[in-house]
């Protein structure tokens, strides 16, 4: 049984990250597309987008026929929105179930990210959090770091 990535990304951070992982190995992806495009621009975005991560806004995501079951560990990622996950990610979880899967969690910030990570882990309480990572979108660094650390978990030298 093989990885999936799964990551929601606006601005192309994330997708970034997850292109770099997928050079380095051999693992499936789902990227989660919101119904409506992400419309605001500006301070707009961080107003409204951090209001509504704040408030546990869900927006409707699109489907996806991929079959959670044929995998035995997953890999979430998701830039860091007022300090939580993404609203994206919120639908996404609501939406389906993780229990006793095996996650390694990802967050992408710009500056602080503090408390991201045990939102997201409260959010899967039922889940098998194997490991975390906090990345900074400017420190290409952390980038590779996350890929070393993978590569020792998944025995790869
Ligand atoms: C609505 C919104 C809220 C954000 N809130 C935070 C924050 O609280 N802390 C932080 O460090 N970065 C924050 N950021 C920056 C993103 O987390 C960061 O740039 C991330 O890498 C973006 O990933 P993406 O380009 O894949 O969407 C925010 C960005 C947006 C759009």
């Amino acid at each position: 049984m093989s990885t999936l990535i799964v990551y929601y990304s606006l601005t192309g951070h994330v997708k970034n990250l997850v292109k770099k992982i997928e050079d380095n190995f051999d693992f499936d992806t789902l990227e989660i597309k919101t119904k409506s495009d992400f419309q605001y621009k500006g301070p707009l975005k961080f107003i409204v987008g951090g209001f509504q991560s704040l408030n546990g806004y869900c927006p409707a995501i699109q489907d996806t026929n991929v079959n959670f079951n044929n995998y035995s560990k997953f890999i979430f990622i998701t830039p860091i929105w007022a300090g939580g996950y993404a609203p994206a990610f919120n639908s996404f979880l609501t939406k389906y179930d993780f229990a006793n899967k095996e996650i390694i969690l990802i967050t992408s910030s710009g500056a602080s990210n503090d408390s991201a990570i045990e939102k997201f882990k409260q959010k899967l309480p039922m889940s098998k959090i194997t490991n975390s990572f906090s990345i900074h979108d400017k420190k290409n660094e952390e980038i590779d770091l996350v890929i070393e650390s993978l590569k020792n978990s998944y025995g790869m030298f």
